[in-house]
């Protein structure tokens, strides 16, 4: 809703109130309009300021509002009310002006902001555009480039910034609300036939074409396959090119579009699970909201290597102390100066001081007495890791808590090796950690929901997307991971390339296909995995899985044993032009070993298509997925879809696997695994689990209802 007071004598002040956002409610655009009406009509008002309760103007549309049917008054004939007024209409902007916050923004006279407020319009990152006038007034203000670049990246701009862009007229570090009725009050009774930004001409460049053009080819290379920022595109081009009444037809035609296209659905049910990974439960029924986290002022990492540089940095600059500890001299030293370029780059990069004064280094592991949670990254290597445990065990204080960064051991293997195991818990970050957002919190078996807790609450204020998963082999990404990468290997044993899976792969909309993945993380990671696996107590008390009967493809192996281990060999699945380069080319001494291969052991290569290979490849994942759910390692679906989405460049406008699943139809999933089992009996990957049979018998709810279904399943067994 929105309240009204006569202020100063003549000033219609409009405060809009819904916490925590003041979100464009129905509600709030009713009390909108009603306010607006009412100090049109008043003659003792001559002017008018909207602003936003609790220091916030407006976070825009209220997203739960979305795929209801909407009531209550529209926006774009309210913010044109608004703009045809005869009184000034100023924007007191506090906090941040959001989307339909934006938009409306645009549509009053004056906007004056406070220099912590945030302006943008992030439509684009829910799969839609600013449909309230944002695409045809933003460029007449701004310019067509400044706008073009706001609108198809969704960027928040600093109140600086929209000065210097002429987004607002005026930035304060006073009371926003007190200045702008100031403001408000001396520019009562001036014409505002100049403050009317629909009637503006919009500030075209000359190569008006030659811009699109370059801006449109850019948007589609790195959308991979996302509509919305090709929309915004379009609609800024309508708003160069036609009269603002038809280039507002056409914004509200490629909303539509857009607003009923499976993009925008997924995209908004990736906002929402980004939220409800934060309600983590344990299989004991522990959850956050029962569980209390202890701070954490002191951290160690020990092992400076790849991982735990990554990991001081990002502690660091969460504003912890860091202990770093590393017992090579000579990866001390390195680790040094590239922990202290790095803090140096991102310091830059968020124009702030760089904190390495947070960091002490040593290579002696005493120096962690007093610290209030250890992660562990040394090499993975189960004897070592031990050995590192009962060290810390005997050394920190009592109730550190210990965590490891494993990618691969069990969890509660570790944590028998200390004091207190209800202390341990897994904390798997991704490469380059500081940059990475992902953190699979992992519990143990004997982990305390306080130290869940605690590593949720950190992996926070790292900045990180936290999601807690149970102890399995590989977790839920990784495990995951591996039936997908292993019909990618059989399909270049039937008769495809790398180049054709990639590029299926990446026209679905990954970041990178499976094998330039692979080249780019190096093969020699997987191989020494699988044959750790064949090592008694290494996975996760499970036995080794390449069993007689189960297809397995060596090509990874064979590839790795004759040094081909990626990009930092110069050779992998592709070439490249020396060791490290980042440029994959076809390798004709690949295609040949492949057909060698094929003559090898007697198979006949056969047209694959991408259908197939997004078949094969996509549902095996999901597969996993489903068995993931059904084993209690996932809380839920949007777990899965988050984990895929933040740390495995899963296109973000397909929801994440569960999600797309959904959207596919389980029941065609389950054919098609059904299908592929029955050609490939021996994998045991593409067998449908049961929880899939389970959702497509209780008529394929949708994803958000499953966990009432697993929650059943469980129940019965
Ligand atoms: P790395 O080989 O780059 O670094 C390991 C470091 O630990 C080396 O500098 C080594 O000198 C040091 N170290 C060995 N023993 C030590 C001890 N007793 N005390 C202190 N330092 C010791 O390894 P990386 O890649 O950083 O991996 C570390 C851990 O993170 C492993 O468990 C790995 O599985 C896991 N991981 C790795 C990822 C990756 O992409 N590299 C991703 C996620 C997890």
């Amino acid at each position: 809703m929105a309240q009204y007071t006569l202020v100063s004598g003549s000033v219609g002040l409009i405060t809009l109130h819904n916490p925590p956002v003041n979100a464009l409610s129905a509600a709030v655009r009713q009390g909108i309009v009603d306010t607006v009406e009412r100090a049109l009509s008043d003659p003792k008002v001559k002017s008018v300021v909207i602003c936003g309760q609790n220091g916030v103007f407006c976070g825009g549309a209220d997203i739960k509002e979305f795929g209801t049917n909407m009531s209550g008054p529209p926006l774009v004939p309210m913010i044109h009310t608004i703009e045809a007024a005869n009184k000034p209409v100023v924007a007191a902007i506090e906090g941040s002006a959001l989307g339909g916050g934006l938009e409306l923004a645009l549509g009053c006279h004056y906007r004056i902001a406070h220099s912590k407020a945030r302006l943008g319009l992030p439509e684009v990152s829910l799969g839609l555009l600013p449909a309230a006038g944002g695409t045809q007034r933003l460029p007449r203000l701004i310019g067509v480039p400044a706008a073009l670049h706001l609108i198809t990246t969704g960027r928040r701009v600093t109140a600086a910034e929209a000065l210097q862009l002429g987004i607002v007229d005026q930035v304060t570090d006073h009371n926003t609300v007190d200045v702008a009725v100031k403001f408000a009050l001396s520019v009562e009774g001036r014409s505002l036939d100049a403050r009317c930004i629909s009637t503006y001409p919009c500030p075209c460049p000359s190569d008006l074409d030659a811009l699109f053009e370059g801006v449109m080819q850019k948007v589609r290379q790195s959308a991979r396959g996302a509509i919305a920022p090709v929309a915004c595109v379009q609609a800024v081009r309508a708003a160069a090119t036609l009269p603002y009444t038809q280039g507002m037809e056409q914004e509200k035609e490629l909303m539509a579009t857009l607003f009923t296209s499976g993009q925008a659905r997924a995209l908004q049910y990736c906002f929402f699970a980004q939220r409800a990974v934060d309600r983590w439960s344990m299989p004991g029924g522990a959850r956050w909201d029962t569980s209390k986290p202890r701070p954490v002022h002191k951290a160690a990492v020990i092992g400076l290597g790849t991982m735990g540089r990554g990991i001081t940095v990002a502690l660091a600059e969460a504003g912890l102390s860091v202990v770093a500890v590393e017992t090579e001299e000579k990866q001390l030293m390195e680790a040094k100066q590239a922990i202290s370029g790095m803090l140096e780059r991102g310091a830059k990069r968020h124009g702030v001081a760089p904190a390495p004064d947070r960091i002490s280094y040593s290579q002696n592991i005493q120096a962690v007495a007093d610290v209030d949670l250890v992660i562990e990254a040394v090499f993975e290597d189960m004897a070592l890791k031990k050995k590192v445990f009962q060290q810390l065990s005997a050394v920190c204080k009592a109730g550190t808590f210990l965590c490891t960064n494993t990618s691969a051991l069990d969890i509660d293997h570790l944590a028998s090796q200390i004091r207190n195991p209800e202390l341990m818990v897994g904390m798997h970050f991704f490469a380059p950690a500081h940059v990475m957002k992902l953190l699979e919190v992992v519990y143990g078996p004997r982990s305390s929901p306080q130290a869940v807790a605690t590593a949720m609450q950190l992996g926070k204020k790292m900045g990180k997307v936290s999601v807690a998963v149970g102890n399995c082999q590989g977790f839920v990404g990784n495990r995951m991971l591996k039936p997908y990468i292993e019909q990618a290997f059989f399909l270049l044993e039937e008769g495809a390339t790398p180049e054709l899976v990639d590029r299926a792969l990446e026209e679905f909309g990954f970041a990178m296909g499976v094998f330039r993945m692979s080249d780019l993380s190096g093969l020699d990671v997987g191989w020494k995995v699988r044959k750790g696996e064949a090592e008694p107590g290494v996975a996760s008390g499970q036995p080794a899985r390449i069993q007689q009967d189960h297809r397995y493809s060596p090509l990874g192996d064979l590839l790795a044993e004759q040094g081909r281990f990626g990009q930092k060999t110069g050779r992998g699945w592709y070439q490249y032009d020396k060791p490290g380069s980042r440029v994959a080319m076809s390798d004709p001494w690949l295609h040949s070993f492949l057909e060698e291969y094929r003559a090898q052991h007697g198979l006949v290569a056969r047209r694959i298509d991408h259908q197939e290979v997004l078949e094969r490849c996509l549902y095996a994942l999901i597969n996993e997925g489903f068995r993931i759910l059904e084993d209690g390692i996932a809380a839920g679906p949007e777990d899965i879809d988050v984990i895929y989405v933040f740390g495995y460049g899963w296109p973000r406008h397909r929801g994440g696997p569960m999600f797309y699943a959904g959207m596919v139809g389980l029941a065609k999933v389950l054919e098609k695994l059904e299908h592929y089992h029955q050609a490939h009996p021996d994998v045991p990957h593409l067998q449908p689990c049961s929880l899939l049979r389970r959702l497509v018998t209780s008529g394929s709810p949708p994803v958000n209802r499953w966990r009432e279904v697993i929650k059943k399943l469980h129940s019965q067994l």
